[in-house]
């Protein structure tokens, strides 16, 4: 009986490698250009890693099992606590403020859908030891910048922005306590999916009930940046964070990016540690799910390894973007893989097509042959199966005279050149 793969889990042919890595390139390229440096740790880490901090929601979708030596452990469902571990076990190592990134193959047990599997790559890029909007600002130019990178202008991509601080203020001032503040973020953040009834069941159970449940939904409703820093200059404490707030916006508008910002108070992100700024990419479109989700956490760190460092940075997906690239019909070709396909015309000429080919593979040319005889004509199509730009034909004559046959598989043309040329000189374009 065939063994089907398990849903949620992809299979990578060349063709999604190729796509998967364009992504990669461009999640490093701009990685580099914003001075970040790479780092991973372990796949698989103590459950209790994500029970203590990461929020319900993650806990429920952990791949997690009693390995043989008893300890209960979890596949990666993110990057985040794992981070602020290793940061914390080395915090005075690393000059501050530290800028690190990461490519994680991750696993969380969800429903299945468009958009969302039971393992994705996720880069995570994050600036730990800073807490001014600057350095939120410079993680989410990063995440412009890699949309950008691929292709994906305003047009397509918006970043929607909001603060937990900027809603403490106004959640506290609309008579809520602070142990209250984390079911109104569970309720705003569902805003846009849920029912109204079960979300005011949901704050009724703690204890948020009259004229506090419509101001909890008023809140999640402010859009744009007058709207956001208005309700923040009739509250207490509310110009405070607001100047944060704006200075973070300002930063990004100054970068010349303020087209894919928009101000949403219904972001407030579904893991429990974030503490400032946060921000979700959507398609413009919002066909899609989230492509990446980040903010301020300057509690985690000391919570998983007692050093108080504040950080702020992002994760963002590999499955959306692909989804939006094929959308935007821009999946760059995979393009041609060899440079040249040495082709024998006769059995005696194999020793040469096997000279030849090592003596340019050494010389980083891409190259193949045929691995058993076979007619000219049927390795030739075999060399345009693959995409050759050139065909390298060793005959008798040829070989006699010391040179090749080089025959342009585009144009069709041929010249014959000394085999020696070919291998010191030729330019491989
Ligand atoms: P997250 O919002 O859970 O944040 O995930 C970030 C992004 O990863 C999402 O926007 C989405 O593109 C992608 N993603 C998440 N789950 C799936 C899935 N099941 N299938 C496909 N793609 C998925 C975090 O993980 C935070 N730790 C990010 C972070 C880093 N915050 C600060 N630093």
């Amino acid at each position: 009986m065939q063994v089907k793969g398990l849903p949620g889990f992809r299979d990578f042919y060349p063709a999604d490698i190729a796509l998967l890595h364009h992504i990669f390139a461009a999640w490093r390229a701009v990685s580099a250009r914003y001075g970040f440096e790479e780092y991973d740790g372990p796949p698989l880490e103590p459950l209790d890693l994500y029970t203590r901090k990461s929020g319900e929601e993650i806990v429920e979708q952990l791949y997690h099992f009693d390995d043989k030596g008893g300890r209960s452990v979890a596949l990666r469902p993110e990057m985040t606590p794992t981070l602020a571990r290793m940061v914390a076990a080395k915090a005075s190592d690393f000059k501050k403020p530290i800028r690190w990134y990461s490519i994680p193959h991750l696993f969380r047990y969800e429903r299945q859908q468009r958009g969302r599997l039971r393992e994705h790559f996720q880069l995570n890029m994050d600036l730990i030891g800073e807490s001014g909007p600057l350095a939120d600002a410079e993680v989410i130019a990063a995440a412009i910048d890699i949309m950008r990178e691929l292709g994906l202008g305003a047009d397509a991509v918006r970043v929607r922005l909001s603060d937990r601080q900027m809603m403490r203020a106004l959640l506290l001032a609309a008579g809520l306590d602070e142990s209250q503040l984390a079911v109104a973020y569970t309720t705003i953040d569902k805003i846009e999916r849920e029912d109204r009834g079960k979300a005011a069941e949901r704050l009724k159970t703690a204890g948020i009930t009259g004229p506090a449940v419509d101001r909890v939904f008023d809140i999640g409703s402010i859009r744009g940046l007058e709207d956001a820093l208005a309700a923040l200059g009739k509250v207490r404490g509310g110009e405070e964070v607001a100047e944060n707030f704006a200075a973070c916006h300002a930063a990004l508008c100054r970068m010349g990016l303020g087209d894919f910002l928009e101000v949403d108070l219904s972001i407030v992100r579904g893991l429990a540690y974030y503490t400032g700024i946060v921000y979700e990419l959507f398609d413009a479109n919002r066909s899609l799910r989230a492509i990446c989700g980040g903010g301020r956490y300057d509690g985690l760190l000391k919570a998983l390894g007692g050093v108080d460092l504040p950080a702020t940075g992002f994760g963002m997906g590999d499955v959306v973007i692909t989804e939006l690239l094929r959308d935007h019909s821009i999946v760059p070709d995979a393009g041609g893989r060899l440079d040249a396909f040495v082709v024998a015309v006769t059995t005696a000429d194999v020793p040469e097509v096997l000279r030849l080919s090592h003596a340019l593979r050494d010389r980083g040319v891409r190259v193949e042959y045929a691995l058993k005889a076979q007619a000219v004509a049927k390795q030739l199509k075999i060399a345009s199966a693959r995409q050759a730009k050139t065909a390298v034909i060793i005959g008798p004559d040829e070989r006699e005279a010391g040179e090749v046959m080089l025959r342009n598989l585009g144009t069709g043309t041929e010249e014959r050149i000394a085999v020696d040329k070919l291998v010191t000189e030729h330019e491989w374009v």
